[in-house]
């Protein structure tokens, strides 16, 4: 069993993503991970537990019986929301993900009044938070951070799990997690999620839940990846190597209306210019052709579904909120189901909650 106890930070941190997943796992738990910290800890079999667990606490919640039951599991946990980027439903979603199963809930969310402004440093903060809470749920710009942490915590005193819930442009876990749920459901009854073909669009090279998302779906057979973005905003090489590296088929266009005709699953993602190097930078290129609308609507498959992270600007029309395909607004309440269940997991309850009432 892997330790973050036995290796150096400098020597973690350089270890290639999939290497790092024993480092990360609940020591007690096998196959259950302790720290979630990218895409690349899960495989399908982790997917389709977590998934069945999301399931079960969505069904017993419909109870006051099972919802009492779910209460009672963590309400002696407390959770931190340490929130220093922007963020609605992903803060809510683990909020409520968290009142779901009993935890008390703190949050800093604007570092400016937090003890950061008096020039304390993050990794200070977020180790003072551990005196307090039992598990750190975090946002940052900063990529790597929430990795940092997570081996710093690990070889304190009071060793905490981290769940990232986006770092920088880089992974997006949770949100990864909410998608694949949302793919498993949508197809469930339809031949399931296999030789499917997911095309994602928008801003593709800053977006951080395509490549947490890309990844988890070469866990699935045959599922093909298609990228519609401007050539500035095209998906970065990283993402593409790994698809490249585990032989699964992926195409790069730029036209979304051909895409969405052979497409199961189209992902739509907002532009992120809040990353743009210099001012004005995005709004300097063209993506009138990569919006989804009424077009587009009746150019997809009768049983594919539009995807979106949310929040959304202009690249999907509201006329199309209506259609039955339309799956973002599932898609972020499933976030809820999907993040209960992996808080659950992560303190031991899986069982518990899968044997409730049997
Ligand atoms: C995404 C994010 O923060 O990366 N939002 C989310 O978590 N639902 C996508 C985005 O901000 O565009």
């Amino acid at each position: 069993m892997a330790k973050l106890t036995e290796i150096g930070w400098e020597e973690f941190e350089r270890l290639p993503l999939e290497a790092k997943k024993p480092y990360l796992e609940n020591g007690e738990i096998p196959d259950t991970p302790f720290h979630t910290l990218f895409a690349q800890q899960f495989d399908r079999e982790l997917l389709e537990r977590l998934a069945r667990l999301a399931n079960r606490i969505r069904f017993m919640a419909k109870s006051k019986e099972g919802a009492m039951y779910l209460k009672s599991l963590l309400c002696h946990k407390r959770a931190m929301l340490y929130f220093s980027q922007p963020s609605s439903r992903t803060f809510l979603s683990h909020l409520a993900a968290c009142q779901i199963l009993g935890l008390t809930t703190g949050s800093v969310r604007d570092t400016a009044i937090s003890s950061e402004f008096k020039g304390e440093s993050k990794e200070d903060s977020i180790r003072t938070f551990s005196s307090y809470f039992d598990l750190i749920i975090m946002r940052t710009p900063e990529k790597g951070l929430a990795e940092k942490m997570a081996w710093e915590l690990s070889n304190s005193s009071r060793p905490i799990p981290i769940l990232n819930a986006g770092s920088g442009k880089d992974q997006h876990p949770t949100q990864a997690l909410l998608d694949i749920y949302t793919l498993l459901r949508s197809f469930e009854n339809k031949g399931g999620l296999r030789n499917r073909t997911v095309t994602f669009c928008g801003d593709l090279m800053r977006g951080r839940t395509v490549r947490s998302l890309s990844y988890l779906l070469t866990n699935f057979e045959n599922i093909r990846q298609v990228f519609v973005a401007p050539p500035q905003l095209q998906v970065p090489e990283d993402v593409t190597a790994i698809l490249a590296a585990k032989g699964v088929e992926f195409t790069k266009s730029d036209n979304l209306r051909e895409a969405v005709t052979l497409s199961d699953a189209v992902y739509m993602t907002r532009i992120q210019d809040e990353w743009d190097e210099s001012k004005g930078e995005s709004a300097k290129i063209d993506t009138s052709r990569f919006k989804f609308g009424a077009e587009e609507l009746k150019l997809l498959p009768a049983e594919g579904i539009i995807m979106h992270p949310l929040p959304r600007r202009d690249e999907i029309a509201t006329c199309c909120d209506h259609d039955p395909r339309a799956m973002y607004w599932r898609q972020m309440r499933n976030g809820m189901w999907i993040r209960s269940a992996l808080i659950a997991m992560t303190f031991g309850f899986e069982k518990q909650i899968m044997c409730f009432g049997a």
